[in-house]
């Protein structure tokens, strides 16, 4: 069972998120670590959070179209009003089994319906869905 500290999710390369030579732009890749790291830190947080930095990360394999790829987002760690997740994206294709294409480490903050930051809190209790 997935936990409150994890979100994943799976995403099909299309041409519209390729240069003419077929590679996935970085900033699509970018975008989708940023929205499943996001679902892992509200998942925890139980509230409205916003990215605050986008650790360094490095595109060491190529992802082309018609790769599909799975973004697995992990909470590291919990601060007071922080949240860092560890996200990592996998592809896979029709020739290549799952392989690591790049991973990074996102931080986002809990803040409020004004956007101020508030404490991340306790986490809330897990329990498996229908029970
Ligand atoms: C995120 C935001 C609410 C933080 O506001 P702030 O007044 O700087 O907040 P604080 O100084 O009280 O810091 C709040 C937390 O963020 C962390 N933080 C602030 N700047 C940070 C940075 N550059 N890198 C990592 N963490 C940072 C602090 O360490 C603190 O964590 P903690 O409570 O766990 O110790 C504010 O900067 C903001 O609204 N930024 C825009 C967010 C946004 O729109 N993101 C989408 C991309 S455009």
């Amino acid at each position: 069972m997935m936990g409150i500290m994890e979100a994943r999710t799976l995403e099909l390369v299309f041409p519209e998120h390729a240069n003419p030579g077929g590679n996935a732009f970085g900033g699509f890749v970018l975008g989708l670590m940023d929205k499943v790291g996001s679902y892992a830190a509200i998942r925890r947080a139980r509230k409205r959070c916003v990215t605050v930095r986008v650790g360094e990360v490095v595109f060491e394999v190529p992802i082309r179209v018609g790769d599909l790829l799975e973004i697995v987002a992990r909470v590291v760690r919990v601060g007071r009003t922080s949240l860092t997740v560890e996200v990592e994206v996998y592809r896979e294709n029709l020739k290549e089994s799952k392989t690591l294409a790049t991973r990074g480490n996102l931080t986002y903050v809990a803040v409020d319906e004004q956007g101020k930051p508030v404490e991340v809190g306790e986490p809330a209790a897990e329990k498996e869905p229908g029970l």
